[in-house]
């Protein structure tokens, strides 16, 4: 793939103080066609500009879009990595299969992220615990009301200097286990990254904030009984000594950080169980003091302990509401592959300067 890069000619001033999530964005981005018959096409790297498109572009109709989350660090020793970017190109194609989206090659979504970075570099943020959060995402462009697969899309990554995603920061979060809302269903799009899954979660959400909680923890579609995920995040227990995630079964997102956590604490030598976790096994668990830890995973929340789960009429407090042990040695451990002080033994990062 060729990309031709045309870098801008008026620099934006880099953000100071305290960075949020995602509001922030770099001078650059990377811009790609797709056509029917003639395919990918036309990778570029551009000033970062507002996109114009039709009022009639199938995505604002029908929802025919995709998005990835993936994030690079700079590194105690100067130097910039991003974080296992072959597992997101890999996701993306199964994402692009479920809603009809033309496959991307998985080199060219890793050297499009990489590039673009190179690029924007030094906006990667140095404080402790900040990075650079990329978003690469797919939109069907075609003018057309018919319901159908779009013959045109645009991939677009767009970049964003980030701090920590939960205002709390490493604080335990607060969970609302959700009883009436579903977000998805076995045969759904759950384990795909598309906007539709999110749209879905916002009612839930809202009144989860209301009522003082970070975020929503789903329950299976058709018995909502089983544990699936959060609004941003897988989830993680700690039973009785083992560690327990619920098995990916189509309706929830195949989490990178997920996957991450599960080999480095199958490397520590923790049993991982990878199954149904039903939510009256949590409330007995917690009874019976063997709930000892609780987290999520994700690339923007990171690991992030959680300290309370509240389903119906019962508040759970895990670990009296402190970061966990496991939580806080997972969290050392993953952000120091990441940002290059711990030794990356299983291969996951990548240099973005070749
Ligand atoms: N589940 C949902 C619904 C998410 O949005 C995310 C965030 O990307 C995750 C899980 C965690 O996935 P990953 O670890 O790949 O970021
Ligand atoms: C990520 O962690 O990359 C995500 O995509 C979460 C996002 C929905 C904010």
């Amino acid at each position: 793939m060729d990309i031709k890069i045309t870098k801008t000619t008026s620099p934006k001033a880099k953000p100071e103080g305290k960075l949020g999530f995602g509001k922030v964005f770099t001078d650059h981005m990377f811009v790609m066609n797709y056509t029917e018959g003639k395919g990918w096409h036309d990778a570029r790297i551009v000033p970062y500009e507002k996109i114009t498109l039709d009022p009639s572009a199938m995505v604002f109709h029908y929802g025919q879009e995709m998005f990835e989350g993936l994030k690079a660090y700079r590194g105690a020793d100067g130097k910039a990595r991003l974080f296992r970017p072959d597992m997101n190109a890999k996701r993306t194609n199964a994402t692009n299969k479920r809603l009809c989206i033309p496959q991307l090659p998985e080199e060219d979504f890793v050297e499009a992220v990489r590039a673009v970075v190179e690029v924007d570099q030094d906006w990667i943020p140095t404080e402790d615990g900040t990075s650079l959060y990329i978003r690469p995402f797919i939109i069907a462009t075609d003018e057309f009301l018919g319901v159908a697969p779009s013959k045109t899309y645009l991939f677009i990554i767009i970049l964003s200097p980030s701090g920590a995603y939960y205002e709390s920061g490493l604080a335990p979060v607060g969970i609302w286990i959700e009883d009436d809302y579903v977000r998805a269903v076995r045969g759904g799009m759950g384990f795909a990254k598309t906007g539709g899954n999110y749209a879905a979660s916002l009612a839930a959400q809202v009144k989860a904030h209301d009522d003082g909680y970070s975020q929503v923890l789903w329950l299976d579609g058709v018995e909502r009984k089983y544990i699936e995920e959060v609004g941003a995040m897988n989830i993680f227990f700690k039973i009785d000594g083992k560690i327990v995630t619920p098995m990916l079964n189509g309706s929830i997102l195949p989490g990178i950080t997920r996957n991450s956590v599960i080999e480095v604490c199958k490397s520590w030598g923790y049993e991982v169980e990878e199954r149904k976790i039903s939510v009256e096994e949590l409330i007995d668990a917690q009874k019976s003091g063997k709930l000892e830890e609780c987290f999520g995973t994700g690339t923007a929340a990171v690991i992030s302990p959680v300290g309370k789960l509240r389903y119906k009429d019962d508040v759970m407090i895990i670990n009296g509401n402190e970061i966990g042990e496991v939580s806080q040695k997972l969290y050392d451990t993953i952000t120091g592959i990441q940002w290059g002080k711990v030794e990356d033994t299983f291969g996951w990062t990548m240099d973005v300067n070749k």
